[in-house]
C-alpha cells in the first residue's frame, strides 16, 4: 500500500517522479479557474478524508482543492467532532473509513498514531503533519527550489532555529537529493538524534553548526520556522532561548547575494523571522504556499495510482 508517511520511505526515484509530475500538472493549468478540474483529471470519482487534529490553513484548502482539481472529492473531518475524539480507537476508525473513501490524510500530534492508522486501513494514508514531520511540506518546498534554480544538484541550504518537524523532513529529503544542509539551532533544541544518524547512513550531506552566521554562510536558501509549534508548550522560553536564531537582514547579508528565503507559514514577523526578509524580493513563501498544491496533486496521483 503506497502510503505517503515520511520523506524517508522514498526512494530518490520515487520523489523525482512526483516532483516532475507536480511541474508538469501546474504547467498544465496554467490559465484555469482555481475551481475547474485539470485538463485531464487523473482521479476521478477518487474521495480523500482528511483528518485535523491541528489548526491548518494550507494543507486543508491545498489538498482540498487537489483533490477536486483531480477530479475527486473531499471530506474534511476535525477530530475532536469524530467518534475518535470520545476514544474509538485508531484500528476501527481507519477500517471503517477504509471502506468510504479512497484515501486519508491526517494531521495529528502524535506521529506514531498516523503509522498506527496506516496500519489498519485498507487505503493510503498520507501523513499532513505530525510532531514528528512534515513530508508534503518538503515536497513543495523541493518544487518551489526546482522552479527557482532549475535543479537542486549544488544547493546548500541552511536551516535556522528550532530543529522541529519541519526541519526533520529536510533532513530526511537531504538523504535522498544531492543538496546540502547545514542546521544552526540552539542547544536543547537541535534535530532528533536518530533522524540526523539515519540521513548521515544514507549519504545526506548535513552540518550541524551552533552559530547561525555560519551555517547561512554562502547558502542559496535560508529557512526558518515557527519558534513555538503546535503542540508545544513552553512558549515564553522558547521564545527567549530561539531568539538569536532570528532570520533578518543582518543574517541574510550572510548566504549568497541571491539567496532566497523559505518558511512554510504560518510566520511570526518578528521572532523567527522580520518583516524586512519575508516580504522582501528573495522570499519565495507564497510560490512555496502555492505549491503545496501542486505537489499534494503529484502525492495524491502516487498514492493512488502506483
Ligand atoms: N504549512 C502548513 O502546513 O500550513 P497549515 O498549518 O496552515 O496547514
Ligand atoms: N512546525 C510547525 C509547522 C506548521 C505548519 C508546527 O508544527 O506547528
Amino acid at each position: 500500500m503506497p502510503h505517503f508517511l515520511d520523506i524517508a520511505d522514498l526512494s530518490p526515484d520515487e520523489m523525482k517522479t512526483i516532483l516532475a509530475d507536480a511541474h508538469a500538472m501546474k504547467a498544465a493549468r496554467t490559465g484555469l479557474p482555481k475551481g475547474a478540474p485539470d485538463p485531464d483529471p487523473a482521479l476521478p470519482g477518487r474521495a480523500l478524508a482528511m483528518i485535523f487534529e491541528k489548526s491548518s490553513t494550507r494543507t486543508r484548502v491545498s489538498f482540498d482543492m487537489a483533490i477536486r482539481q483531480l477530479g475527486g472529492s473531499s471530506l474534511i473531518l476535525n477530530a475532536a467532532d469524530m467518534q475518535l475524539g470520545r476514544g474509538e480507537n485508531i484500528a476501527d476508525t481507519a477500517q471503517v473509513l477504509s471502506r468510504y473513501v479512497d484515501a486519508v490524510m491526517i494531521r495529528a500530534n502524535a506521529h506514531q498514531d498516523v503509522v498506527e492508522f496506516s496500519e489498519q486501513a485498507g487505503i493510503p494514508v498520507i501523513n499532513g503533519l505530525t510532531d514528528r514531520s512534515h513530508p508534503c511540506q518538503i515536497m513543495a518546498d523541493l518544487m518551489t527550489l526546482e522552479e527557482h534554480y532549475g535543479k537542486l544538484e549544488g544547493l546548500k541550504l541552511a536551516w535556522v532555529g528550532d530543529g522541529n518537524n519541519v526541519a526533520a523532513s529536510f533532513i530526511q529529503a537531504a538523504a535522498k537529493l544531492d543538496f546540502e544542509l547545514h542546521l544552526s539551532c540552539p542547544k536543547d533544541y537541535g534535530p532528533r538524534e536518530d533522524d540526523l544518524i539515519a540521513a548521515s547512513l544514507c549519504g545526506a550531506r548535513l552540518a550541524l553548526m551552533g552559530d547561525p552566521k555560519a551555517a547561512v554562510q554562502g547558502a542559496d536558501v535560508v529557512i526558518a520556522d515557527t519558534f513555538v509549534s503546535m503542540g508545544d508548550a513552553d512558549a515564553t522560553k522558547r521564545l527567549a532561548d530561539l531568539a538569536p536564531y532570528q532570520v533578518n537582514t543582518a543574517l541574510m547579508k550572510e548566504a549568497n547575494p541571491k539567496a532566497v528565503f523559505l518558511h512554510c507559514l504560518p510566520a511570526h514577523r518578528g521572532e523567527e523571522v522580520t518583516a524586512a526578509v519575508i516580504d522582501g524580493a528573495g522570499s519565495l513563501v507564497m510560490e512555496e504556499a502555492e505549491n503545496r498544491l501542486h505537489a499534494q496533486k503529484a502525492i495524491l496521483k502516487w498514492c493512488l495510482l502506483s
